[in-house]
């Protein structure tokens, strides 16, 4: 099974984690019977540096070619606000990627790593976030003048529609039994429309419980009772900042995975983080948020469940072994990016001989 996958490594430790991340696909292109095709689209500070633009015409390209674009992470010290952004949403928006899925998982490995105390971590946390990734206050539609300023949240029938549709669905394939709305219709119209879309759309899955939650309330109850969701649907900026304080319960910044999605078209993975200058360079980073992203890339857009698991478990045996500096443990080995990426790989590779 032949797939292109374009491949934007990035800046600061983007090339460092994404390397890691073609490790595991060089495996499953020796071990399965998937035959993958790497296309470079760079993009980033440094490009723009070059180019004097951060998504270079050729680099968008490649990626509106291919079956799936493989993205570290973009941005420098000293670029003009924006230039990194930009770059991304302009993929988001024009390969119109409106599932933004985050999930956030708990390992057993690394529950001496959540910050929260065990009785809030219950029996586990196995979230799905699917964030509404076109509309809404980040489409952009708005200006800066002098002192005053303006963004529109703007939502439309059609959008809520898909996106909320996806999550229902992702929630049946997933075989959840909740479904979480997050919104602030209390007070907010966009919200308005989306609840009377959540609520039509529900009517349809009657196996499935469906909740509404203001955000508020929700940014509390996910650090109270984070084991009592399961898929969480919601709008953009709410996506956002939910399920970055989502990933802050899971041991590290660097073990976040995201997909940003258009069912049957190209669509894009990464890891949560940024390109963290702090850290570049020194062969520290925790590749698994990358490596995570490779597993979504494999469930969502090459339709394996299966192959998606087995990244998964040689993830959680590598956990046992040794870590990375974000996630070390005083009786384990520390181990470089690169170390924690063969670990992984070897794993997968007898799993996947089997
Ligand atoms: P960041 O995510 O790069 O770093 C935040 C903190 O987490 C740092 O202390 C960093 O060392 C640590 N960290 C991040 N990833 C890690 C990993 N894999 N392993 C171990 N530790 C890790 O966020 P920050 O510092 O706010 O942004 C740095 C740059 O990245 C900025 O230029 C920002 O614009 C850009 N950025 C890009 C994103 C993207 O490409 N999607 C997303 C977020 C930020
Ligand atoms: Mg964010």
């Amino acid at each position: 099974m032949k797939k292109i996958i374009s491949v934007c490594k990035g800046d600061g430790i983007g090339p460092e984690v994404v390397d890691e991340g073609l490790k595991i696909l060089n495996i499953i292109n020796n071990y399965t019977e998937f035959e993958f095709e790497f296309r470079g689209a760079p993009a980033g500070g440094a490009v723009w540096k070059e180019h004097g633009e951060s998504l270079p015409k050729k680099s968008f390209e490649t990626i509106k070619n291919s079956d799936a674009l493989l993205f570290g992470a973009i941005g420098i010290p000293g670029l003009p606000q924006g230039v990194a952004e930009i770059a991304i949403l302009k993929i988001r928006q024009d390969l119109d990627l409106y599932v933004n899925l985050r999930p956030i998982k708990l390992y057993d490995a690394l529950r001496d790593r959540c910050p929260l105390k065990e009785e809030y971590i219950g029996d586990g946390i196995d979230i799905y976030f699917v964030r509404e990734n076109t509309e809404g206050l980040y489409k952009n539609i708005g200006y800066l003048k002098d002192d005053e300023a303006e963004n529109i949240m703007r939502y439309t029938r059609k959008g809520c529609e898909r996106i909320i549709k996806y999550a229902f669905e992702f929630a049946k394939r997933k075989k959840h039994t909740k479904i979480t709305s997050v919104d602030k219709a209390n007070i907010l119209k966009p919200s308005q429309l989306w609840r009377n879309i959540f609520h039509e759309i529900r009517s349809e899955y009657s196996d499935i419980q469906a909740e509404d939650i203001y955000v508020d309330a929700f940014c509390q109850w996910l650090i109270r009772t984070p084991y009592a969701y399961q898929t969480v649907v919601t709008g953009n900026m709410f996506g956002d900042i939910i399920s970055d304080e989502g990933a802050f319960l899971i041991g590290s910044l660097g073990m976040a995975s995201s997909g940003n999605i258009h069912p049957g078209k190209v669509s894009m993975y990464e890891p949560i983080h940024g390109s963290a200058p702090d850290i570049a360079g020194k062969g520290i980073a925790n590749p698994i948020g990358t490596i995570l992203s490779v597993k979504l890339m494999m469930q969502e857009s090459f339709n394996n469940q299966e192959l998606g698991n087995e990244i998964e478990y040689a993830i959680e045996e590598a956990l046992k072994e040794g870590r990375t500096e974000d996630i070390k443990h005083p009786n384990l080995k520390t181990l470089s990016t690169k170390e924690m990426g063969d670990q992984i790989s070897e794993n997968l590779k007898i799993r996947l001989k089997k």
